[in-house]
C-alpha cells in the first residue's frame, strides 16, 4: 500500500511511465502518464498538485495535461493551485462535466462542483470511446456518466483509471445531485464488457482507495481480480439491477 507523499512507477515497453499515487483525507487516486523524451506529463485528477510539481520537478518535468475524470470537488482539488503556477497547462474533460447548473450544490455545506475551464473538451456519447494521444501516450477515453455528468475512464499502458465509476469492491454512488442512476447502470454494463476485452494483468485504479473484499485497502486491483470479485460488475453480469 502506497504511503503518503510516494509515487508507485512503472515503466512500460512503449516507454511510457505509468506514475500511480494516493493522496489526501478522501484517499483519492490519482495516475500519470508521463513521456519524458518528449516532455509530456499528463496527470488525472491531481489532488495534491503542489506535491506532484515538485515530484515532476526532480526529473527536470512540468505538468503538461490534466484529465479530469469529473468535478466533483475532491478530484478538483488540485485545479487552482496547478493553473495558478502554469497558466497554459491543458486541461481535458468531457462537455457535460461543465455542470453550469449544478455548480451551486453543497454536500456536508461544502460544494459538490468545481467549475473547471476546460481547454478541450470531448462531446461523445454515452458508453462510447474515443482515443487521444499525446507523444507516445496513447489512451482510450470512454464517457461513462452515472454517479457525475460527464465522467469519464481513462485506460491505456497497462491501467484502466476507473474514477469513480468503479473502487475495487464497489461501484460510484448514485444519490448525488447530477448523478444518473440508470446512466449508472449501462456504464457498468459497458465496463464490464470493457475490462473483459483488456489484458488481465493490468491494473484497475479506483478514483479512491476503499476496501478490497478481504477488508484490505489495496491501491489498485487486477483487472482479473475486479472481474471476479467486484460485486457491482457481479450484479450487471447476474442482470441484477
Ligand atoms: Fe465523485
Amino acid at each position: 500500500m502506497l504511503t503518503k507523499g510516494e509515487f508507485a512507477i512503472d515503466i512500460r515497453d512503449d516507454g511510457v511511465e505509468v506514475w500511480i499515487t494516493q493522496m489526501g483525507d478522501f484517499m483519492n487516486m490519482n495516475t500519470a502518464f508521463i513521456d519524458r523524451e518528449a516532455k509530456i506529463a499528463v496527470i488525472i485528477d491531481p489532488f495534491d498538485s503542489n506535491l506532484w510539481i515538485s515530484e515532476l520537478k526532480k526529473i527536470g518535468l512540468e505538468p503538461t495535461h490534466l484529465l479530469y475524470t469529473h468535478t466533483h470537488r475532491d478530484h478538483t482539488w488540485g485545479y487552482s493551485e496547478m493553473i495558478n503556477n502554469f497558466p497554459e497547462i491543458l486541461i481535458l474533460g468531457h462537455e457535460e462535466a461543465k455542470v453550469p447548473d449544478l455548480l451551486d450544490n453543497t454536500l456536508f455545506n461544502n460544494q459538490l462542483f468545481n467549475k473547471i475551464d476546460f481547454t478541450t473538451t470531448w462531446n461523445n456519447p454515452p458508453d462510447s470511446m474515443i482515443e487521444w494521444n499525446a507523444g507516445k501516450i496513447n489512451l482510450k477515453i470512454t464517457h461513462s456518466p452515472g454517479h457525475a455528468p460527464g465522467h469519464l475512464t481513462f485506460h491505456g499502458h497497462g491501467v484502466y483509471h476507473a474514477g469513480d465509476l468503479l473502487f475495487t469492491a464497489h461501484s460510484g454512488r448514485v444519490d448525488l445531485p447530477g448523478s444518473d442512476p440508470n446512466a449508472q447502470i449501462n456504464s457498468l454494463k459497458f465496463a464490464n464488457d470493457l475490462l473483459n476485452s483488456l489484458p488481465s494483468d493490468w491494473r484497475l485504479v479506483p478514483g479512491h482507495r476503499y476496501e478490497w473484499i478481504d477488508g484490505t485497502t489495496p491501491d489498485w486491483v487486477t483487472i482479473k481480480d475486479v472481474l471476479e470479485q467486484n460485486y457491482s460488475l457481479k450484479d450487471v453480469r447476474r442482470g441484477n439491477f
